[in-house]
């Protein structure tokens, strides 16, 4: 027990005060051809305005811990993750990752369009370390678990987002992750692909592998996660027990809003 909790106090994941923004002309309300008549005066209006995706943000994640985050569409989860794998970098504040940690792999991260399936697993394998024989010896393991079949040979940019999902978490689950980030890959598979995921997900559990795990699906939350965090308008509303956060975030939203919020139906 006493081995158990010392491992669990480490803490491999640090942030400290971190803010996240954006330059806002991402986020151009009055529409582009409005933008583009009025260009001069639209840039002076732009320069220096950012939009603050996650706002003065403090936690930390321990070594072999399940950590989730849940909130509505928009609300910072998906940045969180992208400053952990650390293909984003804060605006401010201070964050420390203490293990190796598996890349976020979609399109204009790890992922890339013009190469087949096959050659985006050789290319991902060796960038985190393995040789070109070790990626080879797991090729079909891996193209299996995506469940890809003839896809594998076709360009990537021919793929559905949730194909590109599914071999995301297909490669990351073979190549011996010490930190996997998981964005939402169970809300695209069919159920059975869902339940391979969660069981490889378990299995990861046990082998003390770290996980942070976005997800809309209370139900796995409460299932896999050790703690859970709640982002409210990019800010932390809450971290704790998975039973309470859930709780408290699905009281605030209501189960219907939550369901379509999965869908991206309400912002
Ligand atoms: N590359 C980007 N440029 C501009 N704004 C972005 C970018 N990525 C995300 N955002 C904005 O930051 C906020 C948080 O986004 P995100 O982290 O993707 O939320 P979530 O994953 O919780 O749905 C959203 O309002 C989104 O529009
Ligand atoms: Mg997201």
């Amino acid at each position: 027990m006493e081995v158990c909790r010392g491992i669990m106090n480490e803490p491999v994941i640090i942030f400290n005060n971190v803010s996240k923004s954006y330059p806002l002309y991402h986020h151009l309300t009055g529409g582009l051809k409005n933008f583009l008549f009025h260009l001069s005066k639209g840039i002076r209006q732009m320069k220096g305005s950012r939009f603050e995706a996650l706002r003065d943000i403090s936690f930390e994640v321990y070594k072999g811990e399940t950590f989730g985050i849940i909130g509505r569409n928009g609300a910072g989860k998906s940045t969180t993750l992208g400053l952990i794998a650390g293909v984003l970098k804060p605006s401010s504040g201070k964050i420390v990752i203490k293990r190796r940690v598996s890349p976020l792999l979609e399109l204009g991260a790890g992922f890339h369009p013009e190469f087949t399936g096959r050659e985006n697993i050789m290319l991902n394998g060796v960038f985190l370390g393995l040789t070109r024989r070790e990626v080879l010896k797991k090729m079909d393991e891996i193209i299996e678990f995506s469940e890809l079949g003839d896809f594998i040979t076709q360009p990537i940019r021919v793929y559905s987002s949730g194909m590109l999902a599914r071999l995301g978490f297909s490669i990351v689950a073979h190549l011996d992750p010490e930190i996997l980030l998981i964005d939402e890959v169970l809300a695209v598979g069919d159920n059975e692909f869902q339940k391979k995921c969660l069981d490889k997900m378990m299995g990861f559990k046990k082998g003390g592998v770290t996980m942070v795990f976005v997800s809309h699906s209370m139900e796995d939350v409460k299932k896999i996660c050790d703690r859970v965090m709640w982002f409210e308008e990019h800010k932390i509303k809450m971290v704790g027990e998975p039973e309470v956060v859930v709780r408290g975030y699905i009281d605030r939203n209501g189960f219907e809003k939550v369901k379509k919020d999965s869908l991206g139906k309400i912002k």
